[in-house]
């Protein structure tokens, strides 16, 4: 018999769940991104009939020609969104719209069909509802675990011309996680990748795709080389201009209530950053939004100016930075942390469900 969700996913459930036991022993210590629930969301993409319904169906290896565009060309986009257990035991996610919005600007940038914000949401709400199960419980406030969604786009056909390819296929997988770096919210040291460029203008680094990540590697293991969780990169044409880190935008607080991140143009536009935003304006700090560089970094710190630097993302939340390490020099990450502290709180606490919702950010997944 055909079963389908709420949402119009036909739901496959697989035949050999995780049991109750294993389950709970991956949420008592999930790390980031190593284990994954038991389903997975699916929705099919051809160029003749455009997109099929969906299903949920047992998590587990895809079957791909060896000819598949993206496995030759990276025609791949992909997001990132949490669900968050209240306690109340009801599941929730976070600005899900946004992510929808990006994931759509991201498909555009890559010659990729675009995906209906609707059916993005039903997609995480049909998977979430199967996998509820894996959504973890935080022991306590200071516990930050949930259950980190990924939504995925691949250009499936078996073509090895290059052009957009004619048949494509949507997925969300779902991983419990707990805080993005080792060391929980401790400051970060991060690298200054003088070699590599994560993006140019004109190029994609507005998007969220795979071949973004995938050239930033080689100067993540710089960072890693040189005792830092993440590197950060400047602009491609001048050298000198602050863009983001591997996989998090950047903020400076400065003394004087300002606190800035640099523009929209070639660096991703987080979710998490934009919330930052509103969130600065909220209690009364000026958010700027503009360039920003090296040369301005180091002396805003050694004059004060500057009193923190935070680096902030879906999986990341907000990290403080300790320092920027490069071949030259250590520029210090302001000596504060209370900006950023004081944010995280405040984000954690609506996606959590423990203070209100006050810009509507919230939707219920199940
Ligand atoms: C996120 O914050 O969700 C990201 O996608 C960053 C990283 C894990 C790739």
């Amino acid at each position: 018999m055909r079963i389908v969700s709420s949402q119009g996913f036909e739901l496959r459930p697989t035949t050999t769940p995780t049991d109750a036991a294993q389950r709970d022993e991956v949420l008592q210590n999930p790390g980031f991104g190593r284990y994954f629930t038991d389903h997975m969301a699916h929705v099919r993409w051809t160029h003749a009939d455009g997109w099929n319904s969906g299903e949920v169906r047992p998590y587990g290896p895809l079957s791909l020609d060896p000819a598949a565009s993206v496995l030759h060309y990276a025609q791949e986009i992909f997001e990132g969104v949490k669900a968050y257990r209240h306690a109340d035991g009801s599941v929730w996610t976070f600005r899900p719209e946004k992510n929808a919005a990006r994931f759509q600007a991201s498909a555009r940038r890559l010659a990729l069909p675009e995906l209906d914000t609707e059916t993005f949401i039903d997609s995480l709400k049909a998977l979430v509802a199967q996998d509820i199960d894996w959504v973890p419980t935080p022991a306590s406030e200071a516990e930050e675990s949930s259950l980190y969604l990924r939504p995925f786009m691949i250009a499936s056909e078996k073509f090895l011309g290059v052009r957009p390819s004619k048949e494509v296929d949507y997925y969300v997988i779902a991983s419990p996680a707990a805080a993005y770096f080792k060391g929980g919210v401790k400051p970060v040291s991060i690298w200054l990748s003088r070699d590599y460029n994560r993006a140019g203008p004109g190029g994609t680094g507005a998007a969220k795709c795979g071949g973004n990540y995938a050239s930033s590697l080689v100067a993540q293991q710089e960072a890693e080389a040189n005792g830092c969780a993440q590197v950060a990169f400047l602009d491609a044409v001048e050298h000198k201009w602050i863009e983001e880190l591997g996989g998090m935008n950047l903020f400076f607080v400065y003394k004087d209530g300002r606190i800035v991140t640099p523009e929209l143009g070639t660096i991703l536009e987080g979710v998490t950053r934009d919330s930052v935003l509103q969130l600065a304006a909220d209690a009364g700090l000026k958010p700027e939004e503009r360039r920003i560089s090296i040369d301005e970094w180091r002396d805003g710190v050694k004059s004060g100016e500057i009193s923190e630097v935070f680096a902030c993302g879906t999986a990341a939340v907000i990290t403080p930075i300790a320092e920027l390490v490069t071949p030259e020099e250590r520029i210090a990450g302001g000596e504060q942390t209370e900006i950023a502290s004081e944010l995280r709180k405040q984000l954690l606490d609506i996606q959590y469900g423990r203070a209100e919702d006050r810009h509507g950010w919230l939707t219920r997944l199940a």
